[in-house]
């Protein structure tokens, strides 16, 4: 493993709609930039419900529209392991943020923060501090995901790319 790689995990509650959003999307943006090998990308959920499932077909479907595949992923738990691991940890919503945070050993490496608000967007994207949970929703919301995660996704890692100096 290549030590040198930006670690971001994505997570959200189940790991089968937002988080593997952000995570194909994240990987999907990288590869336009060509700066792939320098990122290693993960998401997963606080909760237990759905591990080993593959993402909701709605956000399959969503994803696919915008040509990002996301049918290979595959749900899983976050774990006190993971705050060691990755770098930057991005929580999906705030019930998502105290969830990690209580489960945050006090040695962790990682940044943990709200994924749209990072790194200085007090007032979030669109007005929304928080990607709304979809899973009870309609296919709309899951468009709304996909259109909030890509601008957050492009922004953070603009950010990413000028601080670590990445082109
Ligand atoms: P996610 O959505 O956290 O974006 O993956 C959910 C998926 C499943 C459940 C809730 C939210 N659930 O209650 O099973």
């Amino acid at each position: 493993m290549n030590k040198d790689k930006l670690k971001i995990l994505m997570v959200c509650l189940g790991n089968i709609c937002r988080s593997p959003t952000a995570e194909g999307v994240f990987r999907h943006q990288v590869r336009q930039r060509q700066i792939e090998h320098l990122f290693d990308i993960d998401s997963a959920g606080t909760g237990t419900w759905h591990i080993g499932e593959s993402p909701d077909h709605r956000a399959c479907s969503a994803a696919a529209k915008r040509n990002i595949d996301l049918s290979n992923l595959k749900a899983r738990t976050v774990s006190p392991d993971d705050f060691h691991e990755y770098d930057y940890i991005f929580a999906m919503d705030s019930k998502n943020l105290s969830d990690l945070l209580t489960i945050q050993p006090e040695s962790a490496k990682a940044q943990v923060m709200l994924f749209l608000t990072w790194p200085d967007l007090d007032n979030g994207r669109q007005g929304y501090r928080e990607v709304p949970d979809p899973y009870y929703s309609s296919q709309e919301d899951f468009e709304l995901v996909l259109d909030l995660v890509e601008q957050a996704s492009q922004e953070i890692l603009d950010h990413l790319v000028s601080v670590y100096q990445l082109n």
